[in-house]
């Protein structure tokens, strides 16, 4: 341990980080140790680099220069023959790629879902009408849905991050991994929190402050838990990526797939449309011939509220958080390019830590910077992108905050109107409101269909198709 503690102290001194050790004469043996090996897992090089950028930019409060920013193009919901043609084709393609088994999924979990005020990982909060499954279940079931399908057991990664990797692990072992054969928990890295002046952050007297170093992260998460490698031995060569707080999301799904197959896409992206201008979505746009998502936060609003002829937003392609990666650009950015390579965004936050004393200081205010890595800056390295639009009933409602928006109540709502839609198009006469919304919950199981295609030759199957009233759960 005395050359392990000699060694930390004299690099934090040499990078002007000696403060961490501050109340080490105060601390038990453990407490030493513990501090001493989290210090010595830092990369201080990589630390100080970001310090010194933060500062510079600090320094140089320049106004930024207007940057040449156009709406992107993307391929649109099908709207007549030709376009549901290409529709047709693209599910077809899909669908052979999907019974070739070359489709992997991945769940970005590592987020500490501060917004929903929820302690536990994200994914185990509960979110259907009826059954109040998990965000995971949900997710399970569509993807022994496809396995059931195309015939083989899929791999599903899930991302985690320190906060939350043990909780989830216990949470699938609980539940016995939701049947499924292959799910992999891989741990995405973490960074510590500076203060304004480039200082690394401690949450208490034997504690750095750190956290998740943001779903860019995933790149080279994948890349060292050996993923690529077993994914390029089984020849499977996409990866079907989406977000932990989206229940509508179509992880397995034949068209974005045979989009992305078609276009030999190394990322493909789903946009849906932004229905007002400050709305908390990134935007997909088009910065010097190139596809890329500027996020909610970095758009000016005098851009964001333009409109087009039509009145319609001009920068309407909203980020749904939903990619296909190929293999080989995903591995890619995780080895040879590092992660590291992805810019770093700097966000300025409230961050528990001690004041001078080691007394707890909970900041009503911003106090400290978290940097992050953005898992669709990878658009800026691609040769090939494609961007496909999804109905943003069928295919988007996020839980994002406890309640209002994007919150546990909406997500509800929008999931038994789509349960409804699917039922109405089979012909049932259950009542709805002008808002599509029936007045009791029902719930349709990813198990027995994942989309409106599959629900209506599903139920047309049925001999006998139960009566649907409050509390139905189809399954
Ligand atoms: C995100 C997108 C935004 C998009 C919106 C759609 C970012 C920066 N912005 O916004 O462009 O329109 O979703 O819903 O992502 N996560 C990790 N590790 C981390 C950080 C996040 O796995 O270190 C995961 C979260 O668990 C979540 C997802 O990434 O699944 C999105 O993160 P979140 O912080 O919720 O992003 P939003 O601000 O909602």
């Amino acid at each position: 341990m005395e050359n392990l503690q000699r060694e930390v102290f004299e690099k934090f001194e040499s990078y002007g980080q000696g403060h961490i050790f501050r109340f080490w004469d105060e601390l038990n043996a453990d407490e030493r140790l513990n501090l001493c090996r989290q210090a010595a897992r830092l990369n201080l090089a990589h630390l100080s680099e970001i310090a010194d950028a933060l500062l510079e930019r600090d320094r140089d409060a320049q106004p930024k220069p207007e940057v040449s920013l156009l709406p992107a193009n993307y391929i649109g919901l099908p709207s007549d023959e030709t376009t549901l043609c290409r529709w047709e084709d693209a599910y077809n393609l899909g669908e052979q790629i999907l019974s070739e088994g070359r489709i992997a999924a991945f769940t970005a979990a590592g987020g500490q879902g501060t917004r929903l005020g929820f302690e536990g990982p994200k994914g185990t909060f509960s979110v259907t009408p009826v059954k109040g499954k998990s965000l995971f279940q949900v997710f399970a079931e569509k993807i022994r849905f496809a396995e059931k399908r195309y015939g083989y057991p899929l791999h599903w990664f899930i991302m985690t991050s320190d906060r939350n990797h043990n909780e989830t692990i216990e949470f699938f072992g609980k539940n016995n991994s939701f049947a499924l054969s292959n799910v992999h928990f891989i741990r995405q890295g973490s960074l510590a929190a500076m203060d304004a002046k480039g200082k690394i952050m401690l949450e208490d007297r034997c504690h750095i402050a750190m956290h998740p170093d943001g779903h860019g992260g995933a790149f080279r998460a994948f890349v060292s838990s050996g993923s690529g490698a077993m994914l390029e031995a089984q020849g499977i060569d996409m990866i079907s990526y989406f977000q932990v707080d989206n229940p509508l999301v179509p992880a397995i799904d034949p068209y974005f797939i045979g989009f992305h197959g078609k276009n030999c896409s190394q990322i493909s992206s789903r946009m849906v449309l932004k229905t007002y201008p400050e709305e908390r979505m990134g935007i997909f746009c088009s910065m010097y011939g190139r596809s890329a998502v500027v996020e909610y936060t970095d758009m000016p609003m005098e851009r964001a509220v333009e409109r087009d002829r039509s009145g319609s937003l001009r920068f309407k392609a909203g980020n749904a958080g939903i990619h296909i990666f190929d293999r080989d650009f995903f591995t890619l950015l995780g080895s040879k390019m590092g992660g590291r390579q992805l810019p770093l965004h700097a966000a300025k936050k409230k961050i528990p830590t001690i004041d001078g004393d080691g007394k707890a200081v909970d900041p009503e205010v911003p106090n400290g910077i978290k940097f992050e890595t953005f898992i669709f800056d990878a658009l800026q390295f691609a040769e090939r992108s494609i961007i496909v639009e999804g109905n943003r009933k069928e295919i988007f409602s996020p839980i994002k905050n406890s309640v209002g928006l994007d919150s546990p109540e909406t997500c509800r709502r929008d999931q038994v109107r789509l349960f409804a839609k699917w039922l109405i198009s089979a012909g049932s006469d259950i009542p709805i409101d002008s808002t599509g919304l029936p007045p009791f919950n029902i719930e349709i199981s990813p198990l027995f269909a994942d989309s409106e295609r599959d629900f209506l030759v599903k139920w047309n199957q049925l001999d006998k198709r139960p009566a649907i009233s409050a509390g139905s759960h189809i399954c």
